[in-house]
């Protein structure tokens, strides 16, 4: 069974935060909240299109690589796992897993679809017993830590390259934050895409087909249908550029005209410039050393890396010191 704990009154938050986004000199809007049942329907669109070799890279490495990756963590262990999504490449880590121990896996998802998607994926695995949590990756990691046995360590999986949505100091202090729910030995298998030439950095991220400019746009449509919000869409463009000094991707949504737009359930106007931008996500991109770096001013050891060659990606075994 999940155990479904929601957050109350998720909308008044979404109106805070989409308020407090849209009132700062350059405007934003946090990137979780693409992920709606339509955003993560489109992720899903975008993890097989041909510019985006992200995903199809995390995965090879975790199926090619399965038991290798199981046979140097310490038994007995249960598995939490930061943002499930459909729960597809971690299907190859818990079939290793299994082969050694009966597990407990906790997926913690904000997204009761995906939540739902990973259980479907994943829930005909033979000694794997699924318990997901609707939270935060935060305070779901401190409910799954609560719950072990005093013998028994803790595997985070932190997959996909989600690490990438938070600036470098904001992701130092996540992995800080994931340390102190963690003993000494226990691990976080890191997913994070490693810089690559530009050009193949803006077509993953500004694909032909147009399904990353829906993805990116559906967050004026979830405003639109959640706060009875009156963007037109077709007044806001996509927008792919690479920051340079942050080496990291960002999409932004670029309004063609000047325009102002109401929010009425979060309670105001704003006022848009032609070619102003909504900043909506960035997504940094790591070189294998900076990695082994990162681990150690986290309270981690960088135990092994593994990398896959056709669309630079790496996993990274961090070990708790
Ligand atoms: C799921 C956060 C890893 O940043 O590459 C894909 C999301 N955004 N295309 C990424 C995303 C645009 C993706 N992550």
């Amino acid at each position: 069974m999940l155990t479904q704990a929601i957050t109350a009154q998720p909308s008044l938050e979404f109106a805070a935060d989409v308020r407090a986004g849209l009132t700062k000199p350059q405007k934003e809007l946090l990137s979780k909240y693409l992920y709606d049942d339509v955003g993560s329907a489109l992720f899903e669109v975008i993890s097989v299109l041909p510019e985006y070799g992200l995903t199809r890279a995390d995965e090879r490495v975790l199926r090619h690589n399965a038991y290798d990756i199981v046979e140097r963590l310490p038994l007995p262990l249960m598995v939490a796992e930061l943002g499930s999504g459909s729960g597809k490449k971690t299907r190859w880590l818990l079939k290793a897993l299994a082969r050694r121990q009966h597990t407990a896996y906790h997926p913690i998802e904000i997204s009761p679809t995906a939540l739902a998607m990973c259980k479907r994926e994943l829930g005909d695995i033979d000694c794997i017993s699924i318990v997901g949590f609707e939270r935060e990756y935060l305070d779901g990691l401190a409910e799954v830590a609560a719950r072990r046995k005093n013998n028994q360590h803790l595997l985070v999986l932190f997959l996909g390259s989600t690490i990438g949505n938070f600036d470098r100091p904001a992701g130092i202090e996540f992995l800080k934050s994931i340390r102190r729910s963690l003993c000494p030995g226990d691990s976080l298998l890191l997913g994070t895409d490693l810089l690559k030439p530009i050009p193949d950095l803006l077509d993953a991220y500004d694909d032909a087909l147009g399904v990353t400019a829906a993805f990116n746009r559906n967050l004026l449509v979830r405003i639109n249908r959640e706060l009875d919000g009156d963007f037109v869409l077709e007044q806001f463009q996509h927008l792919a550029k690479f920051n340079p000094r942050a080496r990291s991707v960002e999409m932004h949504l670029l309004s063609t005209r000047e325009q102002t737009v109401t929010i009425p359930a979060a309670g105001f106007s704003v006022r848009f410039q032609a070619g102003e931008t909504i900043w909506t996500e960035s997504s940094h991109k790591y070189s294998r050393d900076e990695i082994f770096q990162l681990a150690r001013d986290t309270g981690f050891r960088c135990e092994a890396q593994w990398v896959d060659t056709e669309w630079p990606f790496a996993e990274s075994l961090l070990v708790a010191e």
